[in-house]
């Protein structure tokens, strides 16, 4: 089987890349982040253990997300997924390596002053969860989906406050993981300062460029 993993700072857009990619290559799209959202909508046990992380911009325990989404693939042994913004620990990477084959693994490296404009004016959708950007990829009608007319939202951890924390964290955290993967001759780098078609270019050719080696 063959996977490929999305690295980089919050508002990347891995989340956006993955989408687009997943339906490309015809992949299942696995986002840690939006399956933690999912748990904490539903108010489950997980859930209520998380909620505090996301909030704060903090790494959840390595061993619950492990545990997460050891889950999921046992539901799809068959499937290749896309992953995106797992894994973003030394030992997540570790673990993931024993769960998964990984064919290539993409990092999109954007600048801090980026990502704060990004995450600033970004708004998700209540009902199918698709993400907008207000300044950039505003919707057609203000604070409503142009999918399934659902209402738009800001997520708790895109404050000001809590981005800087989050790139900062990403800095701390990410460094082992792309040397882990640099090593195995897995790794390439593409710049996502740049549109999302041009973004989505590169990695499809960075993917191919991976995969033949
Ligand atoms: P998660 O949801 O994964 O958040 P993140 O990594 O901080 O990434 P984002 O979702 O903010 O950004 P993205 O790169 O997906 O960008 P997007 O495409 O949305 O994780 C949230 C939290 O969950 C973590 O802080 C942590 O607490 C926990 N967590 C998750 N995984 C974990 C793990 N493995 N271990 C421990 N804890 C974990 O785009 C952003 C915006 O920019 C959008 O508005 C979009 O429209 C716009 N945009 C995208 N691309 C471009 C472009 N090329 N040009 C202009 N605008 C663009």
């Amino acid at each position: 089987m063959s996977n490929i993993v999305l690295l980089g700072p919050p508002g990347a857009g891995k989340g956006t890349q993955a989408e687009r990619l997943a339906e490309e290559l015809g992949r299942l799209h696995l986002s840690t982040g939006d399956l933690f959202r999912e748990e904490i909508t539903r108010d489950s046990p997980l859930g209520r253990q998380v909620r505090g992380y996301l909030d704060r911009g903090e790494l959840v325990p390595d061993r619950l997300v492990v545990a997460m989404v050891r889950e999921r693939l046992t539901g799809d042994l068959d499937q290749e997924f896309i992953f995106d913004g797992f894994p973003r620990t030394l030992e997540q990477a570790v673990r993931l390596d024993k769960m998964a084959e990984i064919d290539a693994v993409i990092h999109i490296a954007v600048s801090e002053t980026e990502v704060v404009r990004r995450l600033s004016a970004r708004r998700v959708c209540q009902g199918c969860g698709r993400t907008y950007n207000v300044l950039l990829a505003p919707p057609q009608e203000e604070g409503c989906c142009d999918v399934c007319g659902g209402k738009l939202y800001r997520r708790s951890d895109d404050a000001p406050e809590v981005i800087v924390h989050r790139y900062a964290v990403y800095q701390e955290e990410s460094r082992p993981v792309i040397e882990f993967y640099r090593e195995r001759g897995l790794l390439a780098e593409v710049d996502g300062d740049r549109p999302v078609d041009t973004v989505f270019q590169a990695i499809k050719a960075a993917v191919n460029r991976v995969e033949m080696i």
